[in-house]
């Protein structure tokens, strides 16, 4: 159903641009890997302290609100350099079956960390009881852990 639609993405003169040029692919996928890291970053310091671990002398509302500017920025880097990879091998990226799994792991992760993750970590230990803090967490790291083991494959086997 979307076949025309990335057929007419791929044939766009930028799209076309990006993909004959050397360096715009390199250094898209270097910003795109830095705020990979960034977002795991962000990500994991507030998994880990709803699982009980790392940095346990801050309080889950304090450390998540102040992860969460980092999470957003580099979601919105993630995608501003995505795009532009994505555009450029649309074809490849349509009949992917791990760029479609990574684009489902995306829209679960942002539903989790961004609306199920915001409510358990904006209460204080012990609100939610002792399990579902561990859940979420858990469940946050593997569909992120996921996104990027989906985005890999497409690389190395589409
Ligand atoms: C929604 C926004 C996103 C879009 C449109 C997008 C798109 C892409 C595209 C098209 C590629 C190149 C795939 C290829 O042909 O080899 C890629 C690579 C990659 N992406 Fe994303 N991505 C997005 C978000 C994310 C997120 C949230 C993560 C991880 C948290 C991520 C991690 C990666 C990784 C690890 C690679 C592989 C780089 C490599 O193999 O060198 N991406 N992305």
């Amino acid at each position: 159903m979307l076949q025309p639609f990335f057929q007419w993405m791929g044939g766009l003169p930028f799209s076309q641009f990006f993909l004959e040029s050397v360096w715009p692919t390199p250094i898209i996928q270097c910003i795109h890997l830095i705020a990979v890291s960034v977002f795991a970053g962000a990500l994991l310091i507030v998994d880990l302290r709803l699982l009980g671990r790392g940095l346990t002398s801050s309080s889950i509302p304090k450390l998540a609100a102040a992860a969460q500017p980092w999470l957003v920025w580099s979601f919105v880097v993630l995608f501003l350099s995505g795009m532009p990879q994505m555009m450029s091998t649309a074809l490849k990226e349509y009949y992917s079956p791990f760029f479609w799994w990574k684009m489902e792991m995306v829209a679960l992760g942002l539903i989790v960390t961004f609306v199920v993750r915001k409510v358990i970590a904006s209460k204080e230990e012990g609100h939610f009881g002792p399990v579902w803090p561990k859940v979420v967490g858990i469940t946050s790291i593997s569909l992120w852990t996921s996104v990027t083991i989906g985005a890999r494959l497409i690389g190395l086997l589409s």
